[in-house]
């Protein structure tokens, strides 16, 4: 057997046996629970800000955005206004907006396409790779002077196929190494052939990581969703992958009793064209996964839409819909998550599942401000959320989390990808059959 092979069938096993077991697995360790302030106090948000947001990769663009040499978009969706620019070469970087003269915007449209960039205040002119070309009246800061050391500020941008990263930190590892195993596992996925089909922004009331973790674990599935999601995916098989640098994935099948009809009807329009490499899960089951810190994507042979949760306050909360998928032809353009409405300044609402994903979240973000709300106890099914404040706080630092904020590191390199010991488990009791 093939090891693709070898691992299908060692996780169709797996999905039988989570939903035979009848505790957690042997071993997995008990998750203390979370304190309240992680999600309401001042000071969390400030080290998320300060480490967490400025550390990591951060989904920005999709080339389709920039698609041309001299192509620009502003991007300021973690506070620093920054650009991305198609260079004249090729290269697609990310700058800081901001000029090195007296700190002028260097753009102030949303986007353009221009050759050369130049500050509006005294006409400084830059190059698409950063260069500082031009300076009116150079004469007069004298003869030291020297234009090579005044480019434009970078931001560490890489790509993933069609889609832009940029990370704040210029010692960041590169993304591919950041992702791991995850980017192994997303190259059927067609990174590199898909386009922006839709990418539309909503403003919600609570924290991002409220926003964030009703998409996190599939708990609430059957509750929620009973219509919507809960026909196509079976939550009790569901098999979660916990990976290195807090990302994680979720893998369920849909249940044994669905309609195929339905399914098909609701999740594969057929007119779309297939992706054609993917492999067998991502074609009959329901796989998501979360890159940490704020992308959650469902993954399947039509489509690759993430959802992206940026704060915009400590309880508020910009989430970006956006799909993306092979070529749609003459049609319209295929967009998973949002329905016309002409009632919104965008002319766009969020569809009823993300409507259902973010119902309460206006709602939780005032208990957990309240006295009424003391803790987060999270169960063996929601452990993709603890895993996720385990990195968040190590991207912060152990040491700077304070205790009353911190949680404890209590999922161990033993239950990361690769190492999975429910397997074991699994086969004691197979064999005890
Ligand atoms: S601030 Fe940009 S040219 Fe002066
Ligand atoms: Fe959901």
């Amino acid at each position: 057997m093939s090891m693709e092979a070898d691992y299908i069938e060692r996780m169709k096993r797996l999905m039988n046996w989570e939903a035979s077991r009848q505790a957690p697995p042997e071993g997995f360790p008990h998750l203390p629970d979370m304190p309240a302030g992680r999600y309401t106090s001042q000071e969390y948000y400030d080290l998320e800000q300060q480490y967490l947001w400025k550390k990591t990769w951060l989904f920005a663009a999709h080339i389709d955005e920039v698609p041309d040499p001299g192509c620009f978009m502003k991007w300021e969706n973690i506070g620093d206004p920054i650009i991305i620019i198609h260079g004249m070469d090729g290269e697609v970087r990310a700058f800081y907006n901001t000029c090195r003269h007296r700190g002028a915007p260097v753009v102030t449209e949303e986007k353009g396409k221009a050759p050369r960039l130049m500050c509006g205040y005294h006409n400084w002119t830059y190059k698409t790779d950063g260069s500082l070309i031009g300076v009116p009246e150079k004469q007069d800061f004298g003869p030291e002077f020297d234009m090579s050391c005044r480019s434009l500020i970078p931001v560490r941008c890489e790509r993933l196929g069609n889609l832009i990263f940029v990370n704040f930190d210029s010692e960041a590892m590169p993304l591919k190494q950041w992702l791991g195993p995850v980017w192994d596992e997303w190259e059927e996925f067609g990174f590199d052939r898909i386009k922006l089909a839709a990418r539309h922004s909503f403003d919600l009331e609570c924290n991002w990581k409220v926003a964030m973790e009703a998409n996190m674990e599939v708990y609430h599935v059957p509750f929620i969703h009973p219509e919507t999601v809960a026909p196509l995916v079976d939550s009790k098989r569901n098999v979660n992958t916990i990976y290195p640098n807090g990302h994680a994935r979720m893998l369920a099948p849909p249940p044994q009793t669905t309609d195929r009809e339905h399914v098909r009807a609701v999740d594969s329009p057929p007119e779309w064209q297939q992706i054609d490499t993917v492999g067998e899960f991502g074609r009959t089951c329901t796989q998501s996964y979360t890159m940490f810190p704020n992308w959650v994507s469902p993954l399947s042979n039509y489509f690759v839409p993430p959802l992206i949760f940026w704060p915009t306050g400590l309880n508020t909360t910009r989430l970006e819909l956006v799909t993306m998928a092979l070529d749609w032809g003459d049609g319209p353009a295929p967009d998973l998550w949002t329905v016309p409405d002409d009632s919104q300044p965008n002319g766009r609402a969020m569809s009823p599942i993300i409507l259902e994903d973010t119902q309460f979240g206006e709602m939780i973000q005032k208990s957990m401000e309240s006295d009424g709300f003391k803790s987060v106890p999270l169960s063996y099914q929601e452990a993709r959320i603890y895993s996720f404040h385990q990195t968040c706080d190590k991207m912060i630092g152990l040491n700077r989390v304070p205790e009353h904020l911190a949680v404890d590191q209590v999922i161990g390199e033993d239950w990361v990808y690769p190492n999975d010991p429910r397997v074991a488990e699994m086969e004691r009791a197979e064999a005890a059959e």
